[in-house]
């Protein structure tokens, strides 16, 4: 169960506050005004739940409350999460138009600048990983795991997966491995790199990595289902569109109700892996929770 005494909100908007004054700081000081920046700095700042970044910095705070030596890194991965939006949104890709409650980057700035921007996010990511105030062999780490999740073996496939998924009829299997793709391995890897400059131990790695790998499936199975339920001015994006392209969805392949409780299932699990930790309250079974419970 959730901790009692634990003010999720406060704790999710201090966060969020955090992350997002460091992404001002990080997009002012690499890149002067200019249409790329306007449309990087449009989708990256419009808002968003911050989760991943959050996720990142609350594992990195495990075993010390006030560091913040993971807030690049943090902000590194909502820039590459954010990129991953802006081309998911693609005529050529699920062809939405509206996101974190405004039109799409190619809605506002056209497709050609939409794919740079996206570009110019996911190198900026990079840069910023590689400048972090850290030890150098901890920042290489936190490198290896964020590409290994964000690129041909990770997110990039299962988006990959995901397309070819229109054409054909797939498995519940198969949609598992999508999901954990597309949208799983990123929210492992905040988790992992956050552990990682955190210190710590092999073991406290693999039950973030565990724990992540059952939020991050409930995550997508959630979004899943928000985009059958879910009410489009809370979400801002537009809901229905899964049933529209006649994508493969957990709502599609088991039902609505199997869904949402297969999505408690992981929940339940995943929190089974923060006992290792051994601390009261834990944010991160809060953020559990939420992640089932969210309406956006
Ligand atoms: C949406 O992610 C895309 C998925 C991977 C399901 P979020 O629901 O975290 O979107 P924002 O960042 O809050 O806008
Ligand atoms: C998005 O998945 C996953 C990535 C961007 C990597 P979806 O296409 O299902 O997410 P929404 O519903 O557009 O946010
Ligand atoms: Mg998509
Ligand atoms: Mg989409």
């Amino acid at each position: 169960m959730m901790n009692k005494d634990f003010d999720l909100k406060a704790f999710l908007l201090e966060n969020k506050i955090e992350v997002e004054k460091r992404l001002k700081e990080l997009l002012n000081s690499t890149l002067k005004p200019s249409l790329l920046f306007n449309a990087m700095e449009y989708s990256l700042l419009a808002g968003g739940k911050r989760l991943r970044p959050i996720l990142c910095l609350t594992a990195s705070r495990i075993f010390d409350e006030k560091s913040s030596k993971a807030l690049d890194c943090a902000c590194a991965i909502e820039m590459i999460h954010t990129y991953s939006l802006i081309h998911d949104d693609l005529p050529a890709m699920d062809d939405d138009d509206l996101r974190r409650g405004i039109p799409t980057c190619h809605k506002k700035f056209g497709e050609a600048t939409a794919i740079l921007a996206g570009d110019g996010l996911l190198n900026m990511a990079f840069e910023v990983l590689s400048r972090q105030d850290i030890d150098p062999l901890t920042s290489i780490k936190t490198i290896r795991v964020i590409s290994g999740a964000a690129g041909s073996l990770g997110m990039i496939s299962g988006q990959m997966k995901d397309i070819e998924a229109e054409q054909k009829n797939i498995s519940i299997d198969e949609l598992e491995n999508i999901h954990m793709e597309k949208t799983g391995a990123l929210i492992r890897a905040s988790l992992v790199s956050g552990g990682i400059i955190g210190n710590c131990d092999e073991k406290g790695l693999n039950n973030l990595d565990e724990y992540g790998k059952l939020i991050g499936l409930a995550f997508q199975v959630t979004d899943d289902i928000l985009n059958v339920t879910g009410d489009p001015l809370v979400m801002g994006k537009s809901v229905g569109t899964d049933l529209e392209k006649n994508k493969a969805t957990y709502p599609s392949l088991m039902g609505l109700e199997n869904s949402i409780k297969y999505a408690r299932e992981l929940i339940e699990k995943s929190v089974s892996h923060l006992r290792y930790f051994n601390i009261t309250p834990n944010p991160l079974e809060d953020l559990a929770w939420y992640i089932l419970n969210r309406k956006k």
